[in-house]
C-alpha cells in the first residue's frame, strides 16, 4: 500500500515520523521532519504502520547534499543529508519527547552539546574486504559497498585505507573483518578478524568524549562526593577525569582487557595499586554487585556512576540503592533501557538535571548524561 505522508518528527531509532488524519503514525527510514514523502506500508501494528521511502515529493529545508559519494547504499551514517544543526535539535527532541513520557521527568534538560567537527571525528572504523572490495556493509545486508573514504572517520584512517587498497584487496569470497584505529602513540594500528569486542570498549570520538569527562566530573563536583562506585567503567575514561575530587572509588567491569588498561593508566599516572583509592575489579555486574563489595564499601558508598551498554542495567539498579547514596549519575546511550532502569528511583530520588552530548554526529545514536540526587 502506497501512502503521502508528511514528517514530522524523528523517532527514538532515527525513522522519521508522520500521522494522518486518523491518527495512524508511520515510521519512515532516512526521511526527515519537513519532508513530504511517499512510503510503501512494509507491515502494521495496530496504529503503528513500518514503511520504505518510495520518493520525496517535497523536500524539507534541513535537507542538504550528502557530502559523502557513498551515503546512498551505506549501512554506515544515517543522516548525512541532515543539516547538522537541524540534527542537533532533532537528537533533542527525541530526548524531550521520550521524558515527558516518562514516569521519572527531569527538572532541567540542557541543550544538547553539539561537536565542533561533525565529520572526520572517528578515530576507529571496522571495514569489510573480500570479493575485490573494501569498505562498509549496506544496510541490513552483508553486500559490500567500496570505498575509497569515510567522511567521518579521522584522516589518518583515510589514508590507511588508501594504503590498504594499494597493497591489494583480496578477491576472496569470504569476507575479512579490518579494523583501522588510532593508538594512544598516534600511530594507526590495523587488527585483522579479530573476535567481537576483544580489546573492549573505546570511545570513538575524542573531541566529544572530552566533554563527557568534564560533564560528569561537574556532576561528581556538585555532588560533594567522598566515596563512589563506578559500573561499567572500561578503561577509566571516566574515572581518571574525577578521581581527584574524591577520596575512594571501586570501578567494575567485566572486560579484563580494559580493566588492565585501566591499571595501566593508573601507574602511569603514578597513582601505584597500594597508594591509590583507586580500585579496578574486573566482575560481571549484577543483582550480586552491592553485595560483593569489601564491607567498608558496602552501604556507604555516596555516588553510583553507571555507564552501561544499550541494554542498560537490567533491573540491577534497585539492588544498588541503600540509606547513605546521596547521588546517581547514569550516562545512557538509550532512551529506552534508561526510561525502564531509573523507574525505581522515583520514591527516593529526584531528576535534577540531563545533559544530551552529541558523540556520533550524522548517526542516530545518542548519548546524554542524567544526574540524580536524594530526595
Ligand atoms: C558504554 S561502555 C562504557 C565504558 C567507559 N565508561 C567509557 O567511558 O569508556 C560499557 C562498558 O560496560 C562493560 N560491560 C558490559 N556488560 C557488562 C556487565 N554485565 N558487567 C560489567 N561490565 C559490563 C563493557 O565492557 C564496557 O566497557
Amino acid at each position: 500500500m502506497n501512502k503521502i505522508i508528511e514528517i514530522s518528527r524523528i523517532s527514538v531509532l532515527g525513522e522519521g515520523v508522520g500521522v494522518d488524519s486518523d491518527g495512524n503514525i508511520y515510521f519512515v527510514p532516512r526521511a526527515l521532519p519537513g519532508d513530504k514523502v511517499k512510503v510503501l506500508v512494509r507491515s502494521q501494528d495496530k496504529k503503528y504502520f513500518e514503511c520504505d521511502l518510495v520518493e520525496v515529493i517535497t523536500p524539507s529545508l534541513e535537507r542538504v547534499e550528502p557530502p559523502c559519494a557513498y551515503f546512498q547504499q551505506c549501512g554506515g551514517c544515517d543522516w548525512l543529508h541532515w543539516n547538522y544543526a537541524d540534527q542537533l535539535k532533532g537528537k533533542q527532541k527525541v530526548i524531550e519527547h521520550a521524558m515527558e513520557r516518562g514516569t521519572l521527568t527531569p527538572q532541567k534538560i540542557l541543550p544538547i552539546i553539539g561537536a565542533e567537527q561533525s565529520l572526520n571525528y572517528r578515530n576507529r572504523i571496522q571495514l569489510r574486504m573480500g570479493s575485490g572490495s573494501l569498505g562498509f556493509f549496506k544496510k541490513k545486508s552483508h553486500d559490500l559497498v567500496d570505498i575509497e573514504e569515510c567522511k567521518i572517520a579521522k584522516p589518518m584512517l583515510n589514508e590507511a585505507i588508501k594504503k590498504l587498497r594499494a597493497s591489494g584487496i583480496s578477491k576472496q569470497e569470504q569476507t575479512q573483518k579490518i579494523e583501522l584505529y588510532i593508538a594512544e602513540s598516534g600511530e594507526v594500528k590495523q587488527v585483522t578478524n579479530a573476535a567481537h569486542g576483544i580489546e573492549g570498549f573505546k570511545q570513538i570520538n575524542e573531541e566529544q568524549n572530552s566533554r563527557l569527562q568534564k560533564c560528569v566530573a561537574d556532576y561528581v563536583g556538585r555532588s560533594q562526593s567522598k566515596k563512589v562506585l563506578e559500573l561499567f567503567c572500561g578503561d577509566g575514561n571516566l574515572t581518571f577525569a574525577y578521581q581527584n575530587l574524591v577520596k575512594n572509588i571501586i570501578a567494575i567491569d567485566s572486560n579484563e582487557s580494559v580493566i588492565s588498561q585501566a591499571k595501566w593508566k593508573r601507574e602511569k599516572l603514578g597513582l601505584s595499586s597500594e597508594k591509590s583509592s583507586t580500585a579496578f575489579i574486573c566482575d560481571v555486574v549484577g543483582h550480586s554487585t552491592a553485595r560483593k563489595l569489601p564491607s567498608e564499601f558496602k552501604g556507604h558508598y555516596d555516588t553510583l556512576i553507571v555507564d552501561p551498554p544499550r541494554s542498560g542495567l537490567s533491573g540491577a539498579l534497585t539492588h544498588l540503592l541503600h540509606k547513605q547514596l546521596k547521588s546517581i549519575i547514569y550516562i545512557s546511550c538509550s532512551v529506552q533501557s534508561f526510561s525502564q532502569d531509573v523507574q525505581c528511583l522515583k520514591d527516593q530520588f529526584h531528576f535534577e538535571e540531563l545533559q544530551p552530548i552529541d558523540m556520533f554526529p550524522h548517526t542516530r545514536h545518542i548519548e546524554f548524561v542524567a544526574k540524580f540526587s536524594r530526595i
